[in-house]
């Protein structure tokens, strides 16, 4: 792959822009508190496990997993984590709106709007630093209600690109797609052809393209700009445990009725592999490494790698957002409901299931093959600074109403305050490695 290169400088990018205003909006954050990490016997407290027996009344993902447990026998974590968000019938994202004040977590771009605002002049200046490459996708992974992509396409109109892209939504809650097509679109088509590689397409009102697709392999191979907010954390994880000199996986069981163990009201419990699992076999730690548990997302793996591969082929950048670390965290799967850490066991589907990004398997898997390079993870409240997120919340300041300044400031502060989101929240970026030379002289915006 060439690109025509041509640096572009970001502030003058940030003089083009005159935004429209809209307010920060006002809630609480998905917390990133981990619960108790003794994950294998899992201690509750009593009021925990009242607060579960109340509310146990077993619902139809609780049945289809205990018969496909005793039927089988146990699964895995990845497993259940895929049944329970992304069931067809009934998977926690597929049927619902699961966000804001009346869902059970928020996330930064629907905090704040200066937060959409700045990746996108992110995506802007990176774009125009390979030469502005026409047409080209704009793809973004897991979008939510839309609201991160609405941002974006209202800052490339203020570019005056709308000529110039597609977007491409990579959504497997028929759910959400809608609501997204109803946020961004003048005009939608459902298509049922099954040898269609979308399921949905629509226009903007300015005339963009949008097309929505289940997998990342289904959007067309060309220049694509993918961009990933909260969407790594949802996809499955295995959970690993040193034994020896091997490793074996954490599955999980039907819990026995006649249990005397604290936990007996929950439907499900951990239990360790006899034997190393087809995962467990496959995962090839790095040398160094010193934990004896840790969580693996082959999903994770399989996106990155295909990710690297285009862009390698027919060029493209990424940008990944989202909670994580880089290599040394053992235990973070966990389950949100209604903004409040759940027992991930209890009434499956009722609860939001994540766990943490593990950004230096990322790194590693996209590095691999010498196809791109990466730079971060960056710190949210770092990046957002250098991107002038404190300069955007001024021009924000000056057009707005003064008794709208307090929920102006305090989103901004959400985002960025190291005590709330800005430090635990990451940026990530994937580059071709073609351009390694060009990058060093020109340094990846917020990464610097
Ligand atoms: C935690 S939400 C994040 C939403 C949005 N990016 C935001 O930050 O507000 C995860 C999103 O990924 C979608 N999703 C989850 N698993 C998916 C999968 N395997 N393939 C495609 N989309 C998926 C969900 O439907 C949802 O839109």
């Amino acid at each position: 792959m060439s690109f025509a290169i041509s640096n572009v400088s970001f502030k003058s990018l940030a003089v083009v822009l005159s935004y429209n205003l809209r307010l920060c909006r006002k809630y609480s954050y998905k917390t990133v508190r981990r619960p108790d990490s003794a994950f294998v016997s899992r201690k509750l407290t009593a009021p925990q496990v009242e607060h579960m027996e109340e509310k146990q009344a077993p619902n139809d993902l609780t049945k289809h997993l205990k018969a496909k447990i005793l039927a089988t026998g146990p699964i895995t974590v990845a497993e259940y984590m895929r049944e329970i968000l992304t069931n067809p019938l009934s998977g926690y994202y597929m049927n619902r709106d699961v966000f804001g004040r009346e869902g059970d977590f928020i996330t930064s771009p629907e905090i704040c709007q200066i937060f959409g605002e700045l990746v996108a002049v992110w995506v802007v200046s990176e774009w125009r630093k390979l030469g502005s490459p026409t047409p080209f996708q704009i793809v973004e992974l897991g979008p939510g209600r839309g609201t991160l992509a609405r941002d974006v396409l209202k800052v490339l109109a203020q570019f005056k690109l709308s000529k110039e892209f597609s977007i491409h939504m990579v959504e497997i809650s028929p759910y959400l797609s809608k609501v997204q097509a109803q946020r961004l679109c003048f005009s939608t088509e459902t298509i049922n052809d099954e040898n269609s590689t979308h399921y949905l397409t629509g226009k903007t009102a300015s005339g963009i393209n949008i097309y929505w697709h289940k997998r990342l392999e289904d959007v067309p191979r060309k220049f694509s700009i993918v961009l990933a907010h909260e969407f790594f954390d949802a996809l499955p994880v295995h959970k690993l445990q040193r034994d020896g000199k091997q490793w074996k996986e954490i599955l999980i069981d039907v819990n026995k009725a006649d249990t005397t163990d604290k936990n007996k009201s929950l439907p499900f419990r951990y239990v360790i592999s006899k034997a190393p699992t087809p995962v467990s076999h496959l995962y090839q730690p790095i040398p160094e490494e010193t934990r004896d548990s840790l969580e693996y997302s082959l999903d994770t793996d399989r996106l990155i790698s295909m990710m690297s591969d285009r862009f390698e082929c027919e060029g493209g950048i990424g940008l990944i957002m989202d909670y994580g670390h880089f290599g040394e965290k053992c235990d973070t799967f966990r389950a949100f409901k209604k903004h409040q850490l759940h027992e991930p066991l209890c009434a499956p589907g009722t609860a939001d299931l994540t766990a943490d990004v593990d950004f230096r398997q990322i790194k590693r898997i996209a590095e691999e093959n010498g196809k791109v390079i990466c730079f971060g993870p960056v710190e949210q409240g770092s990046f957002l600074k250098k991107m002038e997120g404190d300069a955007r919340l001024e021009q924000l300041l000056s057009n707005a109403l003064p008794e709208n300044h307090d929920i102006i400031r305090s989103g901004y502060k959400m985002l960025t305050d190291p005590n709330q989101m800005g430090k635990r929240f990451k940026f990530f970026s994937i580059f071709p490695s073609v351009l390694k030379e060009h990058l060093e002289k020109f340094p990846v915006n917020g990464f610097q």
